[in-house]
């Protein structure tokens, strides 16, 4: 029985010496020293010894056990030491290889221009709204004196949703002059920037959606000479100093008197050419003092209260305050063009 034991040493304490990882461990543990191992094995013999020699082989059983689970523990300690040696080398890091660069996106062009006409006109103490898309023609048209019968209504210009041609997506922004007169309170100072919609063909000037800014100002004493004074400031902020204008007589049915503003062409200085069409002059907005009839209908007294409004189409500032040519880069989103603003 000694040398049986002294065999069980050996071989286990040799085989331990191989084992691999902890997967080898755990089967020598079972081999061994496990209910049915080699060493219970042994123990279970105890019973035929003589009185004796049973406390002697029960302490060389103990010490050979008490070897061979030392001997576990530090193989399992060696393997773990190696395994996290590995690991550490694998997944080595060198923080000095220069990275990849993740591209970053930014303010698409005609965001820029919106934000920086929002900055201007929030400096000179204007409120901005924001409105609904979905409109219903008595905003769009009705209340801003635009009658049944009037050619903006057409069919062929305007999206409408019924047949009755009571809801539609907005052809301007204008509507929002007059959700501002029903809900704000005196005086009013607001811009309401928003996707607005008609029925043109794409080409290089125009497109079914496209963008506006509405602009109004009513207070007691508003004159045109507010009007221009505070446009020609917008357009030389946005343009730069020095930036010419002139206002040109028109017609709107919620503004009397109408008028169109012009800046002078960036690429000629006025002189003509293929920018401007030969006119010298890039046409940016339509204004006007505010018609009474529309001020009445939104229930303020003109007699007391006069305002001013606008509405600027916002893709042809952005092409202008960034020399674009042609209005379909501006939808289109091809990153070699974004990439460049
Ligand atoms: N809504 C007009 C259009 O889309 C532009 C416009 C003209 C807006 C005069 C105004 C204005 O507020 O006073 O053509």
């Amino acid at each position: 029985m000694k040398e049986q034991l002294a065999n069980i040493r050996q071989q286990a304490l040799a085989a331990l010496n191989e084992a691999k990882d902890m997967a080898d461990l755990d089967q020598l543990r079972v081999k061994y020293l496990g209910k049915k191992g080699e060493l219970t094995a042994v123990l279970k013999q105890m019973g035929k010894l003589s009185a004796e020699e049973r406390p002697v082989m029960g302490q060389l059983a103990n010490d050979v056990r008490a070897a061979l689970e030392q001997a576990i523990d530090d193989a399992s300690q060696k393997l773990a030491e190696v395994t996290l040696a590995h690991q550490l080398q694998a997944e080595a890091l060198d923080v000095t290889i220069p990275g990849t660069k993740a591209p970053i996106g930014h303010r698409h062009p005609m965001y820029i221009a919106l934000d920086e006409i929002k900055d201007i006109f929030i400096g000179m103490g204007f409120t901005v709204l924001d409105g609904p898309e979905v409109e219903l023609a008595t905003y769009n048209f009705d209340k801003l004196n635009a009658e049944e019968g009037h050619p903006s209504r057409d069919w062929s210009d305007t999206f409408y949703f019924d047949e009755d041609s009571r809801v539609m997506l907005r052809s301007q922004t204008s509507p929002m002059q007059v959700r501002a007169m029903e809900t704000m309170d005196l005086p009013i100072r607001i811009i309401a920037p928003g996707r607005v919609y008609r029925k043109d063909e794409v080409d290089a000037t125009h497109s079914p959606m496209f963008h506006q800014v509405e602009g109004m100002v009513i207070d007691k004493n508003v004159t045109m000479g507010d009007l221009k004074g505070t446009l020609n400031l917008v357009m030389e902020e946005l343009f730069g100093k020095g930036t010419v204008t002139r206002f040109r007589p028109h017609h709107f049915p919620f503004t009397e008197p109408s008028c169109e503003m012009d800046v002078q062409c960036h690429k000629c200085g006025g002189a003509g050419c293929p920018t401007c069409k030969g006119e010298g002059w890039i046409e940016v907005l339509g204004a006007g003092m505010i018609h009474p009839n529309v001020l009445r209908m939104a229930g303020i007294d003109p007699e007391i209260w006069s305002g001013w409004a606008f509405g600027m189409g916002l893709e042809r500032t952005a092409m202008r305050r960034f020399k674009i040519a042609d209005l379909r880069l501006i939808f289109e989103n091809d990153i070699r063009f974004l990439e460049q603003f």
